[in-house]
């Protein structure tokens, strides 16, 4: 399935030097493992357990498992038996046997330039007992929920670590994601538990995160569930007293000017924090005076992690639960080997922790290796377009890993915020989320790396733990555009519509034929839509949802998602959903939303409403429909185009021809077989009051 030789022409290879020191440096060693990885597991995965600490070795198979749901239920079991815990593995364990305690984990740089902290591993190990004494404190308990709601600080990968420290599971909930999100996310995995902020600034913009946490702990409790405790850390307001409005003292203070840069720190207005005593602590009184010792709870290799939530084509997204063993040794080893990483990388991924890409590679997979990382909290534009560029020269930051919805709103600035910083540090660039368009894959190779650096284009999902097609950096001659090959222990095939593997060049289904360590391992409290969403369409494959064609040369290219879900900005987001808020609003009869390509997001959404008997349509109503989609998903699901739609393109059975919306949305006329419609002058009506898209 792999060639057996690489292509030599038009591809992309690493340096002589690069090689060198590589930990996989070449494409025959790459097949050697390969094979290794798939053909016996227990071996493979014993090595790479080996460097991990176990309190009680496993007793069995490396991995069991059924993928056929004709054979009874779908079941992942990895290392059965063993115990472990993985922050003592992420942290004592790098502290007190490789001598890490005073490596920096983080340099964590904030909104404003010159906003930044230096945390070790022992200073981080501190925190997180500490923090895990307070959660033990506060009656939480093994197995327990907690849910996160928490901007990009130093605390949040603390409050993580701490749930695993005791055996809780955290579900961090991204902190763009409204209130309405963040109470369906708390009552779906029925937290006790919930931790957040005052609030943070994203640029110029201050996000009052409390009152939002307030918001959705009160639509909790309206709909029957409370939670009994909330965190809040004081992130802006760290001077003012809890129990009280935050003093509005600091806003006059004056703006400062930094010495070196000449640039003006800004300072800010802080939040007004509502504050309820019988449910508010404040995270800086709960740890004063309590021990930096804590005993980990020793845990099953199957426990529970972490729940985070993804898209679901039904419109209610879905927990996906990870576990502990196969979690921590899949992260950490697609860090070490897809970075090649070198213990003196300065590592940074620009994802936030409340998606999966921070979950794995800003906390688990640098972490388990003893890895320094940077933590960013702000834009990539702001307060300018070098910002990226800046904090890569300033801390020499060696391997880089982003999104290609960034590397192409970037590129619209040209080269020179770019070139205007030293980049000479960088050694390998990374890109995930979504398919990268070759123009920006040249731009990140020829300007930002300067046509030194291999690029990894990491094809992976929440779903997935870790990336599963990817390059390896020194390995895999690279074509721009493609995920290239699996990761070790991923078995992929294409199929088409009957479910036949197809050999050779081809396009279909992207399936996945046996687990790997860090495949999730049900939608938490959902086996059933666990095994329908994954399972049933292909019985014997894991189903990605994802298209995908395969060269002459073996590569796999990610063609986008085959199902309803759409890719904005490297987030899926599923159209039931926005559709399901934009029916919330009383004028809205009907909607339907599909995607449209979009220069610098990937995709846009487009969305077409039917109003009810007697509205009329004005901006009026567009804004208030904007809104009421930010007020129930979030500000990344905010529609870019409304169309008001009297009629939709409907088969005579009453099925929306969705594939006639995404060709009107896109301005193609070109609308293939439409037979089936109902009525077809509603097309054309459509195409008449098109929105005019990018
Ligand atoms: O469609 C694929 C796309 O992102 C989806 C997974 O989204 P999510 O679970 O939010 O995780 C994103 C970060 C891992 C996939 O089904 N995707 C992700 N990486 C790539 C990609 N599409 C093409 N190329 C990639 N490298």
């Amino acid at each position: 399935m792999i060639p057996e030789t690489a292509p030599k022409e038009d591809v992309y290879l690493a340096s002589a030097e690069f090689c060198k020191t590589s930990h996989v440096p070449s494409f025959d060693k790459y097949k050697e493992l390969y094979v290794k990885s798939v053909e016996n597991p227990d071996e493979f995965w014993g090595d790479i357990a080996k460097d991990f600490f176990w309190k009680t070795k496993h007793n069995g198979e490396f991995l069991s498992y059924n993928f056929d749901v004709t054979k009874g239920e779908i079941f992942i079991k990895f290392m059965e038996g063993a115990t472990t815990n993985i922050c003592y593995n992420l942290l004592d364990r790098n502290v007190h046997e490789k001598n890490l305690g005073n490596k920096v984990a983080f340099y964590w740089e904030g909104n404003e330039p010159g906003d930044e902290l230096t945390v070790t591993y022992r200073e981080l190990l501190q925190k997180v007992c500490q923090f895990a004494n307070v959660l033990k404190s506060q009656g939480v308990k093994k197995g327990d929920r907690v849910s996160i709601y928490m901007p990009m600080v130093v605390e949040l990968v603390v409050a993580m670590l701490a749930c695993v420290r005791i055996g809780a599971v955290h579900s961090i909930v991204f902190a763009g994601f409204s209130a309405e999100s963040l109470c369906e996310r708390i009552m779906d995995s029925e937290c006790s538990l919930l931790i957040t902020a005052d609030g943070f600034y994203r640029g110029d913009k201050l996000i009052n995160l409390k009152l939002l946490a307030d918001d959705a702990l009160q639509k909790c409790k309206d709909k029957g569930f409370s939670v009994k405790r909330c965190i809040m850390l004081k992130h802006l307001s760290k001077d003012a007293e809890e129990g009280s409005q935050s003093p509005p003292a600091k806003r006059s203070c004056p703006d400062l000017q930094d010495n070196q840069t000449g640039r003006v720190k800004k300072r800010r207005p802080v939040p007004k924090v509502p504050w309820n005593p019988d449910v508010d602590q404040c995270w800086h009184t709960l740890v004063k005076g309590v021990s930096d010792q804590c005993e980990p709870e020793w845990c099953e290799s199957e426990d529970p992690l972490f729940i985070l939530y993804t898209s679901g084509s039904t419109g209610k997204p879905k927990g996906v639960l990870h576990t502990v063993s196969g979690y921590m040794l899949y992260t950490a080893a697609t860090f070490r080997l897809v970075f090649d990483y070198q213990p003196e990388d300065v590592f940074w991924c620009t994802a936030d922790i409340g998606w999966i890409t921070g979950h794995s590679y800003i906390t688990y997979g640098p972490l388990a290796n003893g890895a320094t990382s940077v933590l960013f909290e702000g834009l990539p534009t702001y307060p300018d377009v070098g910002r990226m560029w800046e904090i890569v020269d300033k801390y020499r930051v060696t391997k880089f890993y982003t999104a290609p919805t960034a590397i192409r709103l970037l590129m619209k600035y040209g080269n020179e915020p770019v070139q205007k910083y030293k980049r000479d540090s960088l050694k390998v660039l990374g890109t995930v989320g979504e398919p990268i368009n070759p123009e920006a894959w040249q731009w990140y190779h020829s300007v930002v790396g300067d046509k030194r650096c291999p690029i990894v284009d990491t094809f992976w999902q929440t779903e997935t733990g870790g990336h599963v097609l990817t390059p390896l950096p020194a390995a895999t001659p690279t074509k721009p555009g493609s995920a290239t090959f699996p990761f070790f222990g991923v078995v992929p095939a294409i199929l088409n519509e009957s479910g036949e593997e197809l050999e050779g060049p081809s396009d279909g289904y992207l399936v996945f034929k046996q687990p790997w360590p860090g495949i999730m391992r049900t939608v938490y409290g959902n086996q059933q839509r666990f095994e329908t969403t994954y399972f049933k369409k292909f019985p014997g494959y894991y189903v990605t949802g994802d298209g995908c064609r395969r060269d002459k040369d073996g590569y796999y290219w990610i063609t986008g998602r085959i199902d309803d879900m759409l890719n904005v900005s490297g987030h899926l987001l599923s159209t039931a959903e926005v559709e399901s808020a934009l029916v919330e609003h009383e004028n809205v009869a009907e909607a339907a939303v599909v995607g449209c390509p979009h220069p610098v997001k990937g995709e846009s959404l487009y969305c077409f409403v039917t109003l009810t008997e007697g509205v009329s349509y004005g901006r009026g109503l567009e804004t208030e429909l904007r809104n009421i989609v930010r007020e129930k998903i979030g500000a990344i699901a905010t529609p870019d185009y409304i169309q008001n739609a009297p009629g939709l393109p409907k088969t005579r059975s009453g099925k929306i021809m969705r594939r006639v919306l995404r060709k009107i949305a896109c301005g193609e006329r070109e609308l293939g077989d439409i037979s089936t419609l109902a009525d077809s002058s509603v097309v054309d009506h459509l195409f008449q009051n098109r929105c005019c898209t990018a």
